[in-house]
């Protein structure tokens, strides 16, 4: 009789350990991969029915490329842009350039103003991030930019807090004479 009990106990607790791990591993098969929390037209960003593009939302969570800064002190007073500039790939078109040395069609890369905000700290003088001030992106689609250098396509949400809603592509002079 006891030996019996145990069994069905221990069969129990083995049946109850299954249940639990299967839920996990369906859990984690729906959930969505890091970085792809929004989707459109089966890429990372979506455009409005009239080609401008959506403020992109989650680029923070994708691959952290780096940060350049032109301080003012650097540039006579008057830096062009005076704020940190976070630069964001997503985590698949970094993981094809890394493969090939390549953009791939879709990759987007954003950038994130964020000003300067104090200059010292427990750690010393130097240039701590501020408020997030503006943001950049730039796509490669050779389908929707084929006319452009690269097909690669440059849109600005905004240079000052509420940034814009979605933007239009900007003209090919205005970004892509610097970029290409
Ligand atoms: C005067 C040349 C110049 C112009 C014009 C220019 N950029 Fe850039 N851009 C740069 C340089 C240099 C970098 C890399 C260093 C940095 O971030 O400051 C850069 C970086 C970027 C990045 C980060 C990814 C990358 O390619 O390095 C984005 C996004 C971007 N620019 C968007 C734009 C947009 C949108 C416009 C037009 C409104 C624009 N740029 C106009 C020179 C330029």
């Amino acid at each position: 009789m006891l030996r019996w009990t145990r069994t069905v106990g221990i069969t129990i607790v083995v049946v109850l350990v299954a249940i639990v791990g299967l839920y996990f591993t369906l859990a984690k098969a729906a959930a969505p991969a890091a970085g792809q929390a929004f989707k459109a037209e089966g890429g990372l960003v979506e455009f409005t029915p009239g080609g401008k593009l959506k403020q992109p939302v989650g680029y923070r969570e994708w691959v952290f490329i780096g940060t350049p800064l032109t301080p003012n002190e650097l540039n006579d007073g008057h830096a062009t842009f005076p704020e940190f500039h976070n630069v964001y790939i997503d985590p698949g078109s970094f993981a094809y350039w890394r493969k090939t040395g390549k953009f791939r069609d879709g990759t987007v890369i954003i950038k994130d103003l964020v000003g300067v905000g104090y200059k010292k700290a427990p750690s010393g003088n130097g240039y701590f991030e501020g408020d997030y001030t503006g943001m950049e992106a730039a796509i490669k689609d050779s389908k929707r930019f084929k006319d452009e250098p690269g097909n690669w396509a440059y849109f600005d949400f905004g240079s000052k807090q509420p940034l814009k809603e979605d933007a239009a592509k900007k003209p090919t002079a205005a970004c892509n004479a610097c970029h290409q």
